[in-house]
């Protein structure tokens, strides 16, 4: 979602505990330039063994420059169209609206119904997987395609419903909940033949999850009496997930969808007067919600269920491959507004998950399993996310990297502090890594391993609230408005690396966004071309080269750039240089950058085409996909490939 247009209260930071002495700052000052010089310049047991796995990467640059990506860079511009480069083409895969199950009616944009909505793909997609049939397999060209639905816009979803918030509150109960069913998340069958993509309607996989699904509650926190409705008194079934953002998979073939900014959908009085309103603050719900589902349906009605919200902010895993399964809201991965959850298998079997709590002045954290997974049988890993340790990362001033158990009883996460047990401390997460004082960050959207240097990269995307009084090496720039990218250097194992370690690691700035030259402290490759530089980083992916894609959310249409796709190499000659390789249409963000198993596609999602400021339903900045008259902007999944069928970046 853009930070600045249509949600207007989207992290302003509802973070109270970042402030420090004059002589914290002075010393974080003094230690800053050495720190940057220490992490760039160490070459650490990490390094080593990275050089070691990597040589061709590291020493063959391509021709005609140090990056190995071979694709011809296009141009920053503003188009009512996207663009790709010379030798690549876009293929639209699906769009909001097109029918998935059996019985669901075509798209019609004058009379959506929750009928034809809860069969038809949803809007606003996001994060995107690609699970290959059949299971187990790593077919690259028959799938299955997961994808999120954030959000809705409201004023291009309806005709003649205006534009902005007004229009968010202005649908009728029907509407109301059609905007509901266009929520959650997709699993739909699609296919490769004769070098195009496209989706199987009717396929017994097909299947849509909403802001109505029923699924259960999970781990630590599932059945404590902050979880408890009238609807539900067990605190263990809740209808629906919201605002999935970003997401993740298991090693063992399920995947997981986030709940980011469920705080939207919620308002009333007790917002400001209720027992709870202190937590309601800590994660930016206040009086009046965003949309207006509260007049047709109570949960959203804080002052009629107070505990709805904290149903909300959590991670959901379900098993794409069992269309009848129910996804779990997994508790133990703590309640925040989770970008994403990627995983790593560690050395020793345990799976970590980071995840970034995208608001500004919000943490980072991680995830370890109190388990191994079991390769061996898919059935034995089905609660491995209810048993963990949950963390929250402090990023050292001296570049060390220190991992902060969030486990009542531990530190100041006592009764003192008003923490009863774990339920407590995971409903309130936020407030227990603020007594442990991790360190506030620059907005952490997606967090990805990559898998030939097993280093983990931190999309920052921005904090233009961040004054020079709050700047630290981590976070080293105030008002921060293009955001940065971080490198988490995790210690080793012997040969391999501890993703599980509490201690040991470090952190290094791998790029600062915004235009070298022009944007105080932007900082890349010296050889990154004035077509390659980006702005607020959000979601990434890595090829199997260990290249990172980034995709971007928030891209200064002032300065003449859209929103888009940049792939750099992340080690050799190349490392930070980024280079410009999509762009999308006027109004969208990019977001679930994703490639099929075999690098010869690259799945994006195009979230929002069409939506500027003042943009409605009659009037929106663009028609792509179908530049037809009548037809509103489609939230698009698209999959890019090379004419030549070579791998995408080559
Ligand atoms: Fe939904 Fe943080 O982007
Ligand atoms: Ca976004
Ligand atoms: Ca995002």
């Amino acid at each position: 979602m853009p930070a600045d247009k249509p949600i207007e209260i989207e992290d302003i930071g509802s973070n109270p505990e970042v402030r420090e002495s004059i002589g914290e700052l002075i010393e974080r000052r003094l230690s800053r330039r050495a720190a940057l010089l220490g992490v760039a310049g160490a070459a650490t047991l990490a390094d080593q063994l990275v050089a070691a796995a990597e040589p061709a990467l590291a020493q063959v640059p391509a021709a005609g420059g140090p990056s190995t990506l071979t694709f011809p860079e296009i141009r920053h511009q503003l188009s009512q169209r996207d663009a790709v480069p010379e030798g690549y083409e876009a293929q639209v895969v699906i769009r909001w609206g097109d029918p998935l199950l059996g019985d669901a009616p075509d798209f019609d944009p004058n009379a959506q119904t929750p009928a034809s909505q809860a069969g038809q793909f949803g809007y606003n997609n996001d994060y995107i997987d690609f699970q290959p049939l059949p299971q187990g397999s790593r077919n690259a060209e028959h799938g299955l395609l997961c994808v999120n639905h954030e959000y809705t816009d409201t004023q291009l979803m309806f005709p003649g419903i205006g534009s902005g918030r007004a229009a968010r509150l202005r649908p009728t109960a029907e509407q109301s909940r059609t905007e509901r069913l266009a929520h959650g998340h997709t699993v739909v069958e699609i296919r490769r033949e004769n070098g195009r993509w496209s989706y199987v309607k009717g396929s017994r996989y097909n299947r849509r999850i909403t802001g109505e699904t029923p699924m259960r509650v999970s781990g630590p926190a599932a059945g404590h009496d902050l979880l408890k409705t009238n609807a539900d008194p067990t605190g263990r079934l809740v209808l629906g997930t919201l605002n999935n953002c970003a997401g993740g998979n298991t090693p063992w073939g399920t995947v997981i969808i986030a709940e980011e900014n469920f705080n939207y959908y919620f308002g009333g009085a007790a917002a400001t007067t209720g027992a709870q309103k202190d937590a309601y603050r800590r994660y930016g719900i206040v009086a009046e919600a965003q949309y207006g589902w509260g007049r047709f349906e109570d949960r959203f009605n804080l002052d009629k269920e107070p505990n709805e919200p904290n149903r909300f902010g959590w991670v959901v895993e379900y098993d794409p491959y069992d269309p009848q399964s129910q996804p779990v809201k997994r508790t133990a991965l703590g309640r925040f507004k989770h970008e994403g959850a990627t995983h790593v298998v560690n050395h020793d079997g345990r799976v970590v998950f980071y995840s970034g709590d995208d608001e500004r002045f919000d943490y980072l954290y991680k995830f370890v399993t109190a388990r191994p997974w079991n390769p061996n049988d898919r059935a034995a890993n089905r609660d491995l996310l209810d048993e963990g340790t949950l963390f929250v990362a402090k990023l050292q001033d001296d570049g060390k990297l220190e991992w902060l158990p969030i486990v009542h009883g531990q530190g100041p996460l006592t009764a003192a502090n008003g923490f009863a047990n774990q339920a407590e401390v995971l409903i309130n997460t936020r407030r227990a890594a603020d007594l442990l004082q991790a360190t506030p960050m620059d907005r952490p959207e997606d967090v990805e391993t990559n898998p030939v240097n097993n280093r983990v990269y931190v999309m920052l995307t921005n904090n233009s609230n961040r004054t020079a009084q709050q700047v630290s090496p981590a976070n080293p720039r105030p008002r921060n408005n293009h955001g940065h990218v971080i490198e988490l250097i995790p210690p080793a194992a012997g040969n391999s690396f501890d993703h599980a370690a509490t201690e040991g690691g470090r952190w290094a700035i791998f790029l600062m966004a915004g235009k070298p030259g022009q944007d105080a402290g932007a900082q890349y490759h010296r050889a990154t071309s004035d077509q390659g530089w980006l702005s607020c980083p959000d979601n990434c992916a890595f090829d199997a080269k260990g290249r990172l894609w980034i995709a971007t959310d928030g891209a200064p249409s002032a300065a003449g750039v859209a929103d888009g796709v940049y792939a750099t190499d992340t080690a050799g000659a190349g490392r930070a240089l980024t280079k410009l390789f999509y762009q999308a249409p006027t109004g969208a963000e990019v977001c679930g950058p994703r490639f099929a198993p075999d690098d010869k596609t690259l799945f994006l999602a195009i979230q929002h085409p069409g939506d500027d400021t003042g943009s409605t339903f009659e009037q929106p900045s663009t028609r792509w996909p179908d530049f037809q008259a009548g037809m509103p902007p489609r939230p698009s999944v698209i999959a890019i490939v090379k004419k030549d069928g070579g791998d995408v970046g080559t």
